[in-house]
């Protein structure tokens, strides 16, 4: 099969091995693309195994250990050679007891790290997976121009404030991709998702995941600072591969399938799922943010459908049962 961009052939993602990574993956196997991918730790099944099972990767994937505490130079390996480089590996956890160590320098040493050796490998174009958190919350920015991409930035100080760290991990790092764009001349263009749901095919479950999980269980989650709405998780991984085949294509793209509160997302669930005891929010903290059918308009334009909610989560909730989650 022909790759698309014109015969950018090889892309490195980084971060592979995860949810999001490991779709990305396997959408660039499927349109002809040569990958390198990079994982934590190559002598773990769990983080290779799923993607060596993938069409076309005995022939067209290459797997590489990388850290994103490595310096710049030990990430050449997987990126020399390759037209394009999507950078997706940050850590994700919204727990932490050691922010610093644990999420903002990964986040912010590695991105930079990734754009160095992308820049001296003569990389042509660089997709980075920053996120809707690198966007609000913002109180300061009137409700209805809340997220309005390009220049909506959250506000770190509050974020700080509030101890959302993995926020301020993605805000930084993004603020920095930019910065090192800027002064290198590299070209930079960023995907900004909100939360990632849809079928996993990785042995283990992340944050994006676990959240839904931790609803149907009955948890009970204060989430009105960070949550905007959902994404299918195929969504995000195409979105990313139409950043990178389209050089006209520029900025930031936020990546939602509808814009929507913390309670609406309850509420469906309550409603598609009576027999799981999901807990209904009783106080819609929310204000700030404005509900939107078609948020992500940017990525419209460049020809990406979103897939409706109730299909994503139905999808996820399939995957939970077919592994005995719930
Ligand atoms: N899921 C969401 O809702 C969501 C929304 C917006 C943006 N994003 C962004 O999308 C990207 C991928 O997230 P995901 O949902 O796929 O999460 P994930 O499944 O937790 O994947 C995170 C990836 O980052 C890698 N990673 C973490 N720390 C690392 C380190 N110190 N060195 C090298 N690699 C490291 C992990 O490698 P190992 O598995 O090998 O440890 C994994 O491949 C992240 O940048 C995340 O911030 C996610």
């Amino acid at each position: 099969m022909e790759a698309g961009a014109g015969g950018r052939r090889l892309v490195c993602v980084t971060g592979g091995s995860g949810f999001i990574g490991s779709w990305l993956v396997r959408l660039l196997l499927d349109r002809g693309y040569t990958v390198h991918a990079t994982v934590k730790n190559l002598q773990d099944e769990g983080e290779t195994k799923h993607l060596q099972a993938l069409d076309g990767a005995a022939t067209r994937l290459r797997l590489f250990q990388m850290d994103l505490l490595d310096a710049a130079s030990s990430m050449r390996p997987a990126i020399e050679g390759a037209q394009g480089v999507v950078h997706l590996a940050s850590p994700l956890t919204l727990q932490t007891r050691d922010p610093e160590k644990e999420l903002l320098e990964p986040a912010m040493k590695g991105t930079l790290s990734v754009l160095r050796a992308a820049k001296d490998c003569g990389v042509e174009r660089v997709v980075l997976m920053s996120s809707k958190s690198a966007m609000v919350p913002n109180p300061s920015r009137p409700a209805d121009k809340a997220i309005a991409e390009d220049d909506c930035w959250a506000d770190v100080e509050l974020l700080k404030k509030r101890q959302i760290w993995y926020n301020v991990s993605k805000t930084l790092a993004e603020k920095a991709a930019w910065e090192f764009a800027k002064n290198e001349g590299l070209q930079l263009v960023v995907l900004n998702p909100g939360t990632t749901l849809g079928p996993f095919f990785t042995p283990s479950v992340n944050t994006s995941l676990n959240i839904l999980l931790q609803l149907l269980r009955g948890q009970e989650l204060e989430l009105d600072a960070v949550y905007t709405g959902l994404v299918d998780v195929r969504d995000v991984a195409q979105s990313a591969i139409v950043l990178y085949e389209n050089p006209s294509a520029q900025g930031r793209h936020l990546c939602l399938a509808s814009m929507e509160r913390f309670v609406d997302f309850t509420e469906k669930l309550t409603d598609m799922y009576p027999e799981f005891p999901v807990h209904r929010i009783k106080e819609d903290k929310q204000g700030w943010l404005m509900r939107a059918k078609d948020p992500s308009k940017k990525l419209m334009d460049l020809g990406v459908r979103f897939i409706p909610f109730d299909q994503t989560v139905r999808e996820t909730v399939d995957c939970f049962r077919n592994k005995g989650l719930i």
